[in-house]
């Protein structure tokens, strides 16, 4: 299968101090599921931040759709960007817009007319338990709501790739594992996933899925030999 990333020594700096990732090498096979896991500062974020492009290496060569992501042109990142999904850790909903309109914004990003909006966008609502708060605005919504809209939007234009970073940090376990469900299907339609988690449990929801583990800005398996879930069953 090919690969739909491909890290080759890739280091990150904040500002002066210390490498906050380093000696990243690593490939994701296109249409695979993976969990990333690792301690509150290990680098999760920061990856997944290099993985949607929201943050360049500060060494090291990052292949993404087979481009160079690194040497590409701003001008060009718009265009990438929008084959990503994204579930930011603190949501990012646009205050002004309704659940509804948030959860719509790749679809008209995307160009579909109108008239074809209003019905997986109320699929997506009624998916996520949501469909009685399609008019509310993010700033009247819960915490665990808000990451219910976040995770809509992200799946909704049925990206490339998929990155959600602890998606399912602020809802109980049903909805987790109903949250879950949403991008195994996801995945099963061809969408390469990358799920940062603590959550154990909802790692083994997935016996296909890869785990990835971070400790300290390095990946525990330096050689991108991934392994599976420890309490995998086969
Ligand atoms: N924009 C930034 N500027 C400076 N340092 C940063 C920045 N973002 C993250 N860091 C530092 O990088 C390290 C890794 O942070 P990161 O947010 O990637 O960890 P994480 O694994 O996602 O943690 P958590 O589980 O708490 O979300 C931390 O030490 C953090 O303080
Ligand atoms: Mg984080």
């Amino acid at each position: 299968m090919a690969n739909i990333v491909q890290f080759d020594n890739v280091g990150l700096r904040y500002g002066t101090g210390a490498e906050t990732l380093t000696d990243l090498s690593f490939s994701l096979a296109a249409g695979s599921f993976y969990f990333l896991t690792g301690a509150s500062g290990a680098g999760k974020t920061s990856l997944l931040r290099l993985l949607y492009l929201a943050q360049r290496p500060s060494r090291g060569v990052i292949r993404l759709f087979g481009e160079d992501a690194v040497m590409m042109p701003r001008s060009r990142l718009p265009g990438f960007r929008r084959r990503i999904g994204v579930v930011f850790q603190d949501f990012r909903l646009v205050p002004h817009l309704s659940a509804a309109d948030n959860i719509a914004l790749p679809l008209r990003i995307a160009g579909m007319p109108e008239a074809e909006i209003a019905e997986p966008v109320g699929e997506m609502l009624a998916w996520v338990g949501l469909a009685d708060r399609a008019d509310a605005r993010p700033a009247t919504l819960s915490g665990g709501e808000q990451q219910r809209v976040a995770i809509a939007r992200a799946v909704i234009a049925r990206p490339e790739m998929l990155v959600a970073d602890e998606p399912t940090g602020n809802v109980d376990p049903e909805m987790a594992e109903r949250l879950l469900l949403l991008f195994d299907s996801l995945n099963r339609l061809g969408t390469t996933v990358v799920v940062a988690t603590h959550d154990l449990h909802l790692m083994n929801r997935i016996p296909s899925a890869q785990m990835m583990r971070l400790d300290k800005g390095r990946l525990l398996d330096p050689t991108g030999m991934l392994r599976h879930p420890p309490a995998r069953a086969q």
